[in-house]
């Protein structure tokens, strides 16, 4: 859920030299590289990578359930089908075996669609241990094609669209996948976070304004600091305009019906304003 320091991986050395070689930094596969950067938040046990315990599966099968789009406050039962038995439900970039099993337990049909192969394991691993039927599909948040037109009644999607450079495919596959009256609940960031400097946020717990938006860590970071970023380990991330996430979402058909937002009280910007988003967004027709 969101940027954290601790995560950035070490595995596309190469890859950065054949940027070097292109010029530019669109030579770099960020899906690839993001995919085994998540792989590596598995092994290095990144909170949003922790699967949920068979107690809490147990308590989602008696309707004693909570899940959350953003760092802190749990979505809304109201956002939610009064009844989930049955219903078709998309968990979009939500592996790690958080929401996807609790809400099976509460008798959904769910599929968990995620980047990373060791997040799916997540959701596996619960399925197996609490004998719960969730299928689980590796692929990209901005490509859908797997998926028929009008397949799914809900779509959860916790904050994870700063993992991919270009938002607004996500919401139009999101769209054309849903069925009418279909809900998509969406986190994100407020983009105001990338303006800061990440390091000084970090190690000296304040906030130095130095990047623009739209921010992407290729094209924003000073090289030797990608270089370090990629050699540390973590996903690269974008901060995405308000434009793209919400404007994207109008724009690709939806009526926003709910919002909210969070803070992630670890960063120190939290003491300031709330950086994180939910929405609740409808297929009308
Ligand atoms: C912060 S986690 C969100 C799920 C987690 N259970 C949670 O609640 O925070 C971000 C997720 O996005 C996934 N992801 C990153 N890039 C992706 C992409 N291009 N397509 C699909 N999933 C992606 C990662 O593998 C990771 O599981």
């Amino acid at each position: 859920m969101g940027s954290s320091a601790q995560c950035r991986s070490g595995i596309a050395i190469r890859r950065l030299n054949l940027r070097k070689s292109t010029g530019n930094n669109t030579g770099m596969d960020v899906t690839a590289f993001n995919r085994q950067a998540w792989n590596r938040q598995v092994e290095g046990r990144n909170q949003w990578t922790i699967p949920v315990t068979s107690q809490q599966v147990e308590a989602a099968r008696q309707g004693e359930w909570s899940l959350v789009l953003t760092p802190t406050i749990p979505v809304p039962r109201a956002w939610f089908p009064d009844d989930l038995t049955g219903k078709e439900i998309l968990c979009l970039a939500s592996g790690g075996g958080q929401q996807g099993p609790i809400l099976a337990a509460a008798g959904a049909e769910v599929t968990v669609f995620d980047n990373s192969p060791a997040q799916l394991g997540q959701d596996r691993l619960v399925a197996e241990r609490d004998g719960l039927k969730i299928e689980t599909i590796q692929g990209d948040m901005a490509n859908l094609s797997i998926f028929q037109d009008y397949s799914f009644d809900l779509i959860f999607h916790p904050v994870s669209n700063v993992f991919v450079p270009d938002v607004k495919p996500v919401w139009r596959e999101a769209y054309r996948v849903l069925k009418p009256g279909g809900a998509m609940l969406s986190g994100f960031m407020n983009p105001l976070f990338y303006i800061f400097d990440f390091d000084v946020m970090e190690n000296e717990n304040r906030l130095e304004v130095r990047h623009t938006i739209p921010y992407s860590d290729l094209e924003n970071l000073e090289p030797q600091r990608l270089q370090q970023f990629v050699e540390d380990g973590s996903p690269l991330e974008f901060g995405h305009t308000l434009d793209d996430q919400i404007g994207g979402q109008l724009e690709a058909g939806f009526l926003i019906a709910g919002f909210y937002e969070d803070r992630y009280p670890q960063e120190i910007i939290s003491r300031y304003i709330a950086c994180y988003i939910a929405t609740r967004s409808i297929k009308m027709t």
